[in-house]
């Protein structure tokens, strides 16, 4: 492919995520479905993520030189040219050669002009020193400043500027099949690994040679969770996960629980296929039902012996993995996931038996979303306590993790509650 065809191709999956607010992991993997060459599916995943990843900073870029925000549509292809640039070592004339020709192409005459002095410009442009301040935190780490703020305002300066240096792994985390391969047999195929607490670290090429119901990519954090939730519980429990799609940790809770009876829930139609997929590739038994996990379901109620609500958060502990999340949010988009955890929380508690947990967890590091939820939760709720987890990740009974704690952590939480009458 040539490249002028795989900088437009990367533009339009940009602009169906900045102006019509497309999804940016669906976007982009529909549009490689029709791209054989790896190495053009490489280039445009590269350039598609970094542009979306180094945002936020080339606003900053771009208003230094032009004073106010351009159209979308003409900030686009210049934060297009400022990746080249910055970011793939492209000579700074080439990358604005290209730029202004694409600029052209997709019909913006006009903007060229404009296009080709802040591409020429941008050189010049320092960001901001470490001064303590949540401006550097921005621009540097390319992180909204409402975020920032809100971050230093939780957590302080200090420990927010390692949560957003904290490097992601380019290694994939995967964990065997158990139902399928046993460890031994599986380290053996694996040849090439680093081992984690629960799972094992591999070359993103080493999936390709592994038969798909050997093992499933999953976080060393969302595997954690799912230890918590069951953690100290025999028997044969029944389990009802409420917020289920993709299906990552009923499956992986089966393959520990041996004898539970597993119920794998979502909202959308589409997220319960998922889930129907991933059950029948891991060759798992869980049963999947679609449910709204707002709305009472009567014969439901008093029967499980563990409720989870993994529900819809903001998403900032994984946000380097996905960089998606942070785009076009707003802080009321906060209060309304909030209000949706809360509701969620406030209908799950109804399932629950006398004797059994109320499990709750994100991937967020938002005390809104954490610990004040389980706050309000135990003030209105009397009946339920705080069942605490006994874990290296926090010491007040919950898991608080965060992605400085260590190679393959995300930023997650994790809390059960226990129903005594
Ligand atoms: C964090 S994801 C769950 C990930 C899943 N537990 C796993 O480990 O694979 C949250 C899920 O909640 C679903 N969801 C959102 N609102 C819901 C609702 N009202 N009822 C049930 N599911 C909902 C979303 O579709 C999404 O799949």
């Amino acid at each position: 492919m040539e490249s002028n065809e795989r900088i437009a191709i990367c533009y339009n999956l940009l602009c169906d995520v900045f102006i019509e607010g497309a999804y940016a992991s669906l976007q982009l993997n529909n549009c490689l479905n029709s791209i054989k060459d790896e190495k053009d599916k490489a280039y445009i995943t590269n350039l598609f993520y970094g542009v979306i990843e180094k945002s936020v900073q080339f606003d900053y870029i771009i208003r230094s030189i032009a004073g106010k925000k351009p159209k979308t549509s003409i900030e686009l292809l210049i934060k297009m040219g400022l990746y080249h640039i910055r970011c793939m070592s492209t000579p700074a004339y080439a990358a604005v050669n290209e730029i202004v020709k694409l600029t052209k192409q997709v019909g913006k005459v006009g903007a060229s002009g404009f296009v080709n002095a802040v591409l020429r410009r941008s050189e010049e442009v320092e960001l901001p020193k470490d001064d303590g301040g949540t401006k550097y935190l921005s621009v540097n780490f390319s992180v909204p400043l409402w975020i920032c703020d809100k971050l230093v305002s939780e957590y302080g300066y200090e420990f927010t500027k390692q949560f957003l240096s904290a490097q992601n792994n380019k290694l994939i985390h995967i964990r065997n099949n158990s139902r399928v391969i046993d460890k031994e047999e599986f380290e053996k195929l694996l040849g090439d690994f680093r081992k984690t607490q629960l799972g094992y670290f591999v070359e993103h090429d080493k999936l390709a040679s592994l038969n798909k119901s050997y093992y499933t990519v999953q976080s060393l954090s969302s595997m954690i969770a799912v230890n918590c939730y069951i953690q100290g519980v025999g028997g044969s429990p029944v389990v009802l996960d409420l917020c289920g799609a993709p299906g990552g940790k009923s499956v992986y809770l089966e393959e520990l629980a041996a004898g539970a009876s597993i119920y794998c829930c979502d909202l959308h139609p589409h997220r319960v296929e998922l889930i129907k997929k991933y059950v029948k590739r891991m060759k798992s038994d869980v049963k999947v039902i679609l449910n709204d996990a707002t709305v009472i379901f009567p014969e439901w109620i008093n029967k499980c012996d563990i409720v989870i609500c993994d529900v819809p958060c903001s998403g900032l502990g994984v946000y380097k993995n996905k960089p998606d999340v942070l785009l076009n949010k707003k802080p009321s988009d906060i209060e309304k996931l909030k209000r949706l955890q809360i509701n969620i929380l406030d209908n799950a508690k109804n399932y629950v038996k006398v004797g059994g947990l109320l499990c709750y967890s994100t991937c967020t590091v938002l005390k809104e979303e954490n610990e004040e939820n389980i706050a309000e939760f135990l003030r209105d709720n009397p009946q339920f306590t705080l069942e605490k987890i006994q874990s290296d990740f926090g010491d007040d009974g919950m898991v608080h993790l965060f992605p400085q704690m260590g190679e393959g952590f995300d930023g997650f939480f994790v809390a059960r509650m226990r129903r005594k009458q």
